[in-house]
């Protein structure tokens, strides 16, 4: 029995410790916004937090989680309201969606850290997630408008 917790709750998983995060998450615990892309750390798809770093979840094990503090898409903010998030809807980011939760766990590392990152710094954090529609024009806007948003200054669309 492997005890994690996800987004402040406390979970009991009955699993084998070597089993991909990514699996435990969505396949045991439910939680669907974290995404399947490559399985092998290039596609960024399933992005979370472990202990507050930007890990992929399809090669972290369950036994790494175990006692860590694991927050999903699903528990980025309470009410879906993160700058990034309400950024994320001004700016109709998401064409098919596919890759979004992954970005938005990257973007949101990155703004913790760097709370006025450069074109060049989100670049630079945000290559690992890869989005086949090809939105990285309006998540760097976005990510800026949020960056913009948490600083308190106001944002036109
Ligand atoms: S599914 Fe994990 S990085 Fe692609
Ligand atoms: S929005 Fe479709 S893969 Fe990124």
């Amino acid at each position: 029995m492997t005890t994690l917790t996800v987004n402040s709750k406390t979970y009991h998983v009955d699993a084998d410790p070597e089993m991909p995060l990514l699996w435990v998450l969505r396949d045991i615990i439910g939680l669907t916004g974290t995404k399947f892309g490559c399985g092998v750390a290039q596609c960024g798809a399933c992005t979370v937090h472990l202990n507050g770093e930007a890990v992929r979840s399809c090669v972290t094990r369950l036994k790494r989680a175990e006692g860590q503090q694991v927050v999903t898409i699903e528990g980025l903010s309470a009410n879906n309201d993160h700058p990034l998030q309400l950024a994320w809807q001004a700016n109709d980011v998401p064409q098919c969606g596919y890759c979004q939760s992954g970005q938005l766990m990257s973007a949101a590392v990155l703004l913790r850290e760097n709370p006025n990152p450069t074109d060049q710094d989100i670049d630079d954090a945000m290559s690992g997630n890869i989005c086949r529609c090809g939105t990285y024009v309006r998540i760097r806007k976005a990510i800026h408008d949020a960056a913009a948003m948490q600083k308190g200054v106001a944002v036109n669309g």
